[in-house]
């Protein structure tokens, strides 16, 4: 049995998803992959902490569900941020779910930093270290001997980067174009079905889906965030966040959804990726497509990419998801194989 001691940065939605497989299938990774994930550190906005010989998962899902936070754990490690924890805990793979932070990137962004700095493998769930420094982590990654996975940063159980760095080897992108944020796919579908955006996002909210701030998801900026992953981990793009053109959704009336309706079309937030002239053109807006198309069928809470390459000329795929589930699965997905390489 291998024992992979673990660090969790962030204790949300998704990690306490984490853990709810984790316990739910302990008995399978051992038996299947003689594999052990031991907890070892923990942080959330409160602080950290260090068991060095191993969380319970239960506790821990059962310690959050009362809203209690990392401070109040025995095992409370005082005046430690969550960046500096790589230098209080021995362990091989860091998964970071914490808020993102599009204005520092922390602790997100240097926390990664560290655990690749030591060698460790670091399981992304959080965008907002590679919307920073993609190259930079990577390198640190290749320099130093861990690995960097994302497949979790975009749509959720939806394997996108993984099909394209893995299954399309050798292939080069010709043209990209996909609804990455369900939260805003659907709203657009409550608002199509005469409901308001404020409840749609309440209830995006409730399922655990929307971003702990939902204006990034409303005004294209989630979206963005992962076009910009897609095709740094794909193709040559070389550009920042901020060559992106954004335009959300907040401006998209039922009256608009009603009059691309009655032209056979509907109104999706697209994100689009086409060279122009050798050079990658990309943006996110909102575009009528026609109703009876790929991504004019992916609706409410679907996501789903378009795209065509040389070698396996189009490819499309979608998901539905309601919940986080599997974006929280996906992180586990990247571990295992991660420590399976
Ligand atoms: N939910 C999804 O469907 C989904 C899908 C794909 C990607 N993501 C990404 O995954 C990440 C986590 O999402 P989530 O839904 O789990 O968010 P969440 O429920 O809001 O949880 C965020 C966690 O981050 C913790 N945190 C905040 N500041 C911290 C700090 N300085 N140090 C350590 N932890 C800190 C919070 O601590 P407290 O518990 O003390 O508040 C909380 O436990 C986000 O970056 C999000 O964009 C989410």
């Amino acid at each position: 049995m291998k024992q992979i001691k673990t660090v969790l940065i962030g204790l949300g939605t998704v990690n306490v998803g984490v853990l709810t497989i984790l316990k739910a299938n302990k008995e399978r990774i051992a038996i299947d992959y003689a594999l052990d994930f031991v907890i070892v550190g923990v942080a959330d906005s409160s602080g950290i902490a260090i068991n060095s010989n191993g969380f319970d998962y239960h506790e821990l899902i059962e310690f959050k569900k009362l809203k209690k936070r990392v401070l109040e754990l025995p095992s409370y490690l005082p005046g430690v941020s969550t960046e500096d924890i790589t230098n209080h805990v021995e362990a091989e793979l860091l998964i970071e779910s914490s808020a993102g932070n599009l204005k520092t990137g922390n602790p997100g962004l240097q926390v990664t930093r560290q655990a690749l700095r030591k060698g460790w493998s670091v399981v992304l769930a959080n965008k907002v270290p590679l919307v920073f420094a993609f190259d930079e982590l990577h390198q640190l990654s290749r320099e130093y001997g861990g690995s960097l996975s994302f497949s979790a940063t975009v749509c959720g159980g939806l394997p996108v980067i993984n099909v394209l760095q893995r299954d399309l080897k050798l292939a080069r992108l010709k043209n990209f174009k996909g609804i990455l944020n369900a939260t805003t796919n659907y709203i657009l579908n409550e608002i199509d079905n005469g409901g308001t955006r404020e409840d749609a996002i309440r209830e995006a909210q409730r399922l655990g889906a929307a971003e702990a701030d939902p204006s990034y998801d409303v005004n294209g900026h989630d979206t963005a965030n992962k076009l910009f992953i897609i095709m740094k981990a794909f193709t040559d793009f070389s550009g920042l966040i901020s060559d992106i053109p954004v335009t959300g959704i907040q401006h998209i009336e039922v009256n608009d959804i009603k009059i691309a309706k009655q032209k056979g079309m509907t109104i999706k937030l697209i994100a689009l990726a086409e060279k122009d002239n050798h050079q990658w053109k990309l943006s996110v807006k909102p575009m009528e497509v026609k109703k009876n198309s790929f991504l004019g069928t992916c609706n409410g809470w679907e996501m789903g990419i378009e795209l065509q390459t040389d070698l396996y000329e189009s490819i499309a795929m979608k998901n539905y998801e309601a919940d986080p589930v599997g974006t929280s699965a996906a992180v586990i997905r990247d571990a295992m194989l991660m420590v399976c390489r």
